[in-house]
């Protein structure tokens, strides 16, 4: 693996590919270890390559964990290109004395897009049908050809009514559907009316909903919180898309439910195992799979990239990091 070093300022490890502007900006503040080729970091190369530096700019693929943390005795900041941080056990930063960083914000309304991509896709047969029409198969129009279920007056059940959560119930406006939503905690009164949201238990949106959303932040406590039980309790003809963390869902007890017919379709975006994915999703049908690729907008992920410098920038400058999630570690 060619990594490139570049002085006496603060040492940084980027982990993965950026964008060569800012590489640029980086360079001119810090002493940067780059990864150009893009090569996934094994744990230990992580932890090895960590170990003299004092800044981290990582992504939800990089784990950064007690061991890590442990190899890495001058790291001060982890600044992650993610919203999501489940990579990144913050306890263990916050004893460190790591402060660590995301980028909320400036993702959710493209990830919200991709979210409604997905559901249309999964409800409407998109990748499946067109799979079939790339293979050479289709010969006339049929009446019954790729019959699919509607999104239009149907109900949206949400699971996480964070910002992204919100951002895809305000689309279901345009589409005239009933928008209902579970979280930890109810939200104001006056952000559900601005959503057209309505609360309710867990059970019921899995009962209720036409198209179900997974928009929660994943953690070792909701880990497979879609299983054979909720996916049981789903209508025959209902939708399951995922835009948040693979773990959330039993993908094995997926596949038994998309193939027994007991749901209709799911669109996902995130897989427990990723970049690998259960071979037996691949092969069932009606199914949308996307790498990941939510926040993928050219305009987004530039968005996500200088956040991520901002907060690392900002920590390195004696001054408190915009995003920073353990401010346990801010003394000043
Ligand atoms: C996020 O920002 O959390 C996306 O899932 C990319 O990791």
């Amino acid at each position: 693996m060619k990594f490139e070093s570049s002085t006496a300022k603060p040492k940084i490890l980027v982990t993965r590919k950026v964008f060569p502007e800012h590489l640029a900006q980086l360079t001119e503040r810090f002493d940067v270890m780059s990864n150009q080729e893009d090569i996934s970091l094994a744990p230990s190369e992580l932890a090895s390559r960590l170990a003299d530096k004092e800044g981290a700019l990582v992504t939800g693929g990089d784990r950064i964990d007690e061991t890590v943390l442990i190899a890495a005795a001058n790291l001060r900041v982890v600044s992650s290109i993610s919203v999501g941080h489940n990579h990144i056990d913050l306890a263990a930063c916050t004893q460190h004395r790591v402060m660590a960083t995301n980028t909320p914000d400036v993702l959710t309304e493209t990830t919200a897009d991709l979210a409604w991509a997905l559901m249309m896709a999964a409800a409407r047969r998109i990748s499946e049908s067109e799979r079939w029409l790339r293979a050479g198969h289709w010969k006339r129009w049929s009446l019954d050809g790729f019959l699919g279920v509607d999104v239009h007056h149907s109900t949206l059940g949400i699971l996480g009514m964070g910002r992204i959560g919100q951002a895809i119930a305000r689309r279901a406006r345009g589409f005239s559907m009933r928008t209902l939503y579970h979280n930890r905690s109810r939200l104001p009164s006056d952000v559900e009316d601005a959503c057209a949201a309505q609360y309710v238990e867990r059970d019921a949106l899995f009962r209720h909903a036409d198209h179900v959303m997974l928009v929660l932040p994943y953690s070792s406590e909701n880990h497979h919180c879609v299983g054979s039980a909720e996916l049981g309790c789903m209508k025959p003809g209902a939708t399951l898309t995922n835009i948040a963390r693979g773990g959330l869902i039993d993908e094995v007890a997926l596949c038994k439910a998309l193939r027994d017919g007991r749901i209709a379709a799911a669109g996902l975006d995130v897989f427990e195992g990723e970049p690998n994915v259960l071979p037996e999703l691949l092969s069932v049908e009606h199914t949308a799979l996307t790498p990941h690729i939510g926040s993928a907008s050219r305009v987004t992920r530039d968005a996500m990239a200088q956040l991520a410098i901002d907060n690392l920038l900002e920590a390195f400058s004696g001054v408190r990091p915009r995003c920073l999630l353990n401010p346990e570690t801010w003394r000043n």
